[in-house]
């Protein structure tokens, strides 16, 4: 078993896409063990995004995290990091499959709709992030 991070960018709660998304990750046998509406503030989305620090987007990325509600899902299931990833797409919506959600839904790198954590060890920090009382 393991559990991960999914965030709804601000992009994806404004187009009402927290439903669809939300079915997804149900559809595809996962559990949604913590989940969350909130205004991010800027400290926990630099720290969220701290691998991107000095980067050319990473100002932008912030920026857009701060922009407007996000809602944070941690999801629980066997080889759960990995389904995600796939069940996001590539990070460019251009490149990412149909069938995806970024494939499905976006058409911008800037607004990709979904953050979801790269491996199990990145999982577990965020997690604790964002949901540092803990999960069900
Ligand atoms: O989100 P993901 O793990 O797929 O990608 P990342 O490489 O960890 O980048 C984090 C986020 O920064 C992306 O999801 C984009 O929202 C943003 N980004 C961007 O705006 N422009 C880039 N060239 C790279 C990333
Ligand atoms: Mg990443």
């Amino acid at each position: 078993m393991e559990t991960t991070l999914v965030l709804v960018k601000p992009g994806g709660v404004s187009r009402r896409l927290n439903g669809e998304i939300l079915r997804r990750i149900e559809a595809r046998g996962l559990d949604i063990v913590g989940l969350k509406l909130l205004n991010p503030s800027r400290e926990i989305v630099e720290e969220h995004y701290a691998e991107h620090r000095g980067k050319g987007f990473f100002d932008d990325v912030v920026n857009y995290l701060c922009s407007g509600s996000i809602v944070a899902v941690a999801v629980r299931g066997t080889n759960a990091v990995k389904a995600i990833r796939a069940m996001m797409g590539a990070t460019n919506p251009l490149e990412a499959t149909p069938g995806t959600v970024r494939g499905d839904f976006a058409l911008t790198i800037d607004d990709n709709l979904t953050h979801s954590s790269s491996d199990p060890e990145a999982a577990e920090r965020e997690l604790a992030l964002w949901f540092p009382e803990g999960l069900v």
